[in-house]
């Protein structure tokens, strides 16, 4: 049987609580199908406070020559924003050129969504992963004092644009053949211009797929009002990031939300991940949904090329929110239940 190497990085707060589940689905789901071996990565606040390493070359490297990466949550309040954020996650989907991060949502039945009307929502945002505001492009002069001057460069390049909207036109030919992109072109008209510029020479290439634009502001109306509009929702990185919180939340919470760090052209490893964070708030209390995890092992499935595998567990996610999405559960408790559907 083929070996395949999976890189498991809890990292913080209910990432530590939800991600152990996520292996046990993973490891249930693929018995007998492959061998699957996991290699832990002891990343984020304890390593950081402990000895201050964040992302080490050493463990960069080693993550590099696994197969894909199993990541929880990242971030700690008693760090201060944006050193591990920055540091660790986003230096991983950097480094490992994970150009697509793709996040759909769908409303199961059985999830209470907080829509009173909420139709059919089954759509994919396809958020560009590499480029934009994330970049790091910028500076602050003059700190603290009243002249100070800070700037956060958005960079996007023909080609890091490209790669992403055939990426998305792609994914619609297999979905109902539609793409939405969402950008800000009635203000951001360099960027906004290209975008929209790419998508329409891309489209061409594309005659089944109908596409249409919205700008991100009404995009958000849209999400609460009539999110069965939506198929394929292609946008860049920091739109992408807001828009996909707005949608786990429409499809009942971000406990539900997975998400994959893709890099498609199978150079480096993908990272699969909930698009939730390490929620401190309820950290500790043992109170997490695991549910977008073990999505998120689906997914990692699925990349590989193990449909059924990743079927087997959409399959018991879908029984098991069916069955229990409305009874309040601690984190083992939905974990179990899944587990036990698998
Ligand atoms: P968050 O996603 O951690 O939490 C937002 C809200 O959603 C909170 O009320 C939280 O309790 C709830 N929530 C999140 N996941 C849940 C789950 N599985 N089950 C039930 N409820 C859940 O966002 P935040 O509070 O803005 O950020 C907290 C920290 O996480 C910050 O340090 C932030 O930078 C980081 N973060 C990391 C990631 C990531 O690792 N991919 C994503 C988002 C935020
Ligand atoms: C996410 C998170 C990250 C992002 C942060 C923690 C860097 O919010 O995965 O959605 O903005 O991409
Ligand atoms: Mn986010």
């Amino acid at each position: 049987a083929q070996q395949y190497t999976i890189a498991v990085i809890p990292g913080d707060g209910i990432g530590k609580e939800v991600t152990p589940w996520a292996q046990r689905a993973l490891e249930k789901a693929t018995e007998g199908v492959a061998a699957f071996d996991y290699e832990n990565f002891d990343l984020g606040a304890e390593r950081y406070l402990r000895d201050g390493e964040i992302l080490p070359d050493e463990d960069l490297e080693r993550i590099k020559g696994t197969d894909a990466i199993l990541l929880g949550a990242v971030g700690d309040p008693r760090i201060k924003a944006g050193i591990l954020e920055r540091g660790l996650l986003l230096k991983l989907r950097f480094a490992l050129d994970q150009y697509v991060n793709l996040r759909p949502s769908k409303l199961y039945p059985g999830v209470t969504s907080p829509l009173a009307n909420p139709g059919e929502i089954d759509f994919v945002v396809v958020r560009e992963g590499t480029e934009g505001l994330y970049c790091g492009a910028g500076g602050a002069i003059r700190r603290g004092t009243e002249h100070e001057v800070a700037t956060e460069v958005s960079i996007n390049t023909a080609y890091g644009v490209e790669r992403v909207v055939r990426y998305a036109f792609e994914l619609a030919m297999k979905r109902r053949k539609h793409v939405t992109l969402v950008h800000k072109k009635n203000v951001l008209v360099n960027a906004g211009d290209m975008w929209q510029n790419i998508v329409n020479k891309v489209g061409e290439e594309y005659p089944e797929v109908t596409h249409d634009y919205c700008h991100i502001d009404a995009a958000t109306i849209y999400m609460v009002t009539e999110p069965s509009r939506f198929d394929v929702i292609l946008t860049d990185n920091l739109f992408g990031d807001i828009l996909t919180d707005e949608a786990g939340a429409v499809v009942g919470g971000v406990g539900y939300s997975a998400s994959g760090c893709i890099n498609a052209s199978n150079e480096y490893p993908s990272m699969f991940e909930p698009i939730h964070g390490s929620a401190p708030d309820i950290a500790g209390k043992g109170i997490a949904n695991p549910t977008a995890a073990i999505l998120s092992a689906a997914m990692l499935l699925r990349h590989l090329g193990f449909d059924d595998a990743a079927a087997r567990i959409d399959a018991a996610v879908e029984l098991d929110i069916a069955e229990n999405g409305s009874t309040p559960r601690s984190t083992d408790e939905v974990g179990r239940d899944i587990l036990a559907r698998l």
